[in-house]
């Protein structure tokens, strides 16, 4: 496996370490107003990783590792800013916490531009079947 994959799992177990306990503590306390943060933090955060760093390892002999870094950093980027701005924002819909979750959105969707590149040339790369 390319560092750049264990990369993105390393990043994904964080997210959905504290997304698991913030699913727990949510269910405890049956208090959901976090609940977007939650899905958020485990569907971006660990789904989303997860996919990127298979992706990654499976095309590891044609891997671009400079694409993969900035998809890593721009991906973990956009959770870093996304999710506490999220977290801020809810409870009270405060919205000097927009700009933050606008900033996340924006690496997450550059993010996924940088990997569809390395997915359409992985489509495009000359071979044998
Ligand atoms: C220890 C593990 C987990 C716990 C304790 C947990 C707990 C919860 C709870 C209590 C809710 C609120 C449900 C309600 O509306 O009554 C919820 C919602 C949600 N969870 Fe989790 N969860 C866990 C793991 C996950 C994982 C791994 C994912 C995705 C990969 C996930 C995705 C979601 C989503 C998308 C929602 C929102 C559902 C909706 O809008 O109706 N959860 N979770």
């Amino acid at each position: 496996m390319p560092r750049v994959s264990a990369a993105f799992f390393a990043l994904g177990v964080v997210c959905l370490f504290i997304g698991m306990l913030m699913g727990a503590e949510m269910g405890k306390s049956e208090d959901f107003t976090l609940m977007p943060v939650h899905a958020h933090l485990n569907l971006l955060g660990w789904v989303t990783m997860a996919l990127y760093g298979i992706f990654y390892a499976l095309t590891h002999a044609s891997l671009k590792p400079k694409l993969a870094w900035i998809n890593f950093w721009l991906a973990a980027l956009g959770v870093a800013l996304m999710i506490p701005s999220l977290a801020l924002y809810l409870p009270a819909r405060d919205t000097k916490f927009v700009p933050g979750i606008l900033a996340g959105e924006a690496a997450t969707i550059l993010s996924l531009l940088v990997f569809a590149i390395s997915v359409y040339r992985e489509l495009v790369r000359p071979r044998l079947a």
